[in-house]
């Protein structure tokens, strides 16, 4: 995964709107890693208590999460990141892909505040390993840098 986070780099333009960096940095892990079959980003309202889909690659998914429910809700709620390598196990699994099989979602800060979470699914059974989920939260602290300096 370490290509694809220099590409990550690479891509990010800071002159351009927030949203296209993260439509396109999406679009780039989805293609460049395998047996993925859906990477995106939920956004925080914390008045509402929600996440809300934000730009991603892979089946049309679940519009609003609240907080606290299923692997999104937990995360936003705990703001660390989370691996489940078999959802099945996770009791409040929210299935939008009924393929996927194993989840990864982090979070990603505004400064100090929760903005957002990354969420990445795969339909393969425990598809990460610990490397790999080290690499995917150094993901999540680019787009907070990115985000905290937007
Ligand atoms: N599985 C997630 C819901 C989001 S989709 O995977 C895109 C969850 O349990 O929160």
């Amino acid at each position: 995964m370490k290509r694809t986070i220099e590409q990550i780099e690479a891509i990010i333009d800071p002159s351009l709107p927030l949203i296209s960096n993260l439509s396109n940095l999406i679009a780039l892990l989805y293609h460049e890693e395998k047996d993925l079959n859906w990477v995106g980003f939920y956004l925080i309202d914390q008045k509402k208590q929600m996440c809300y889909l934000g730009p991603f690659q892979g089946k049309v998914a679940c519009t609003t999460i609240p907080i606290g429910k299923g692997v999104v809700g937990t995360c936003a709620l705990e703001k660390h990141s989370i691996y489940i390598n078999n959802v099945h196990t996770f009791i409040g699994h929210i299935a939008c892909d009924s393929n996927s099989r194993s989840e990864f979602v982090a979070p990603i800060f505004n400064k100090k505040e929760l903005w957002g979470l990354l969420d990445i699914d795969s339909p393969k059974l425990d598809r990460f390993n610990q490397e790999e989920c080290l690499d995917l939260e150094k993901i999540a602290s680019i787009v907070s840098k990115l985000v905290s300096n937007s």
